[in-house]
């Protein structure tokens, strides 16, 4: 399979916005790329989920179960989520829509949910995913006080479990410098051995952040 999984350091650092873009972006560059959200929590009816954002940016051109086979109510990590629906999100089902997905396309963007340990199934995380679709990964984090040592956890739980890391996206989610901001991309690089890929600024209008995140991001992110 090729392509790439997204993960966090967290839930809100920016997963959905940098997959959009990249989706978008690869996509108006000519790559025939798929998008899928395997299961997402917290959907609010009459809200765009990141399922609905993440089909868009991929054309709408294959079936929203197929996108994204569990969408639950709940604001929590999906396997909880769905617990509560009397669901057992299935890591079969979700690898079959991602080889699908695959076949019909020639690369596949995943977003997880959260951070990689978060719970998917009663059994498996989203690492347990990584390993199991055998993408690389791309890990979005915060850019400011903080972010070293998330960061930091998360490429060493990636390298534990033999999954590349295709690198490390810094986002600016709120507004506001933070006296760390110039010295974490360097630090990053130098703990964890992962390159910094994006320095992402804080954009309010979402027109204008997107076409930002896709030209910044295009360039830098490979699989
Ligand atoms: N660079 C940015 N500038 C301004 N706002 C941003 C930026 N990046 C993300 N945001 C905003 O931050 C919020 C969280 O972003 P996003 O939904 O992409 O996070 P996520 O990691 O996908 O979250 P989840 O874990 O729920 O999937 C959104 O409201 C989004 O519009
Ligand atoms: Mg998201």
């Amino acid at each position: 399979m090729r392509g790439l999984l997204v993960t966090g350091t967290d839930t809100g650092v920016g997963k959905t916005e940098v997959s959009v873009a990249l989706v978008a972006g690869w996509r108006a560059r000519g790559l025939d790329v798929a998008a899928m959200k395997p299961a997402q929590s917290g959907v609010v009816a009459g809200e765009p989920s990141d399922a609905d954002r993440l089909r868009r940016a991929a054309g709408e051109v294959d079936p929203p179960e197929l996108v994204c086979p569990y969408s639950l109510r709940a604001p929590l990590a999906p396997a909880v989520a769905a617990r509560l629906e009397g669901v057992e999100i299935s890591l079969e089902r979700v690898l079959a829509c991602a080889a699908e997905l695959s076949r019909r396309h020639a690369a596949l963007l995943v977003e997880g949910a959260g951070g990689l340990l978060v719970p998917l199934t009663p059994r498996e995380t989203y690492a347990d995913l990584a390993v199991a679709l055998g993408l690389p990964v791309l890990v979005v984090a915060r850019a400011g006080l903080g972010t070293v040592n998330h960061t930091a956890l998360t490429c060493e739980a990636l390298r534990t479990r033999g999954l590349a890391v295709a690198g490390v996206v810094l986002n600016r989610t709120s507004a506001g410098a933070d006296p760390s901001e110039p010295w974490n991309a360097a630090e990053i690089e130098r703990l964890s051995g992962v390159r910094v890929l994006a320095d992402l600024p804080h954009e309010p209008d979402p027109v204008r952040r997107a076409a930002l995140l896709a030209d910044r991001l295009v360039p830098a992110v490979q699989f």
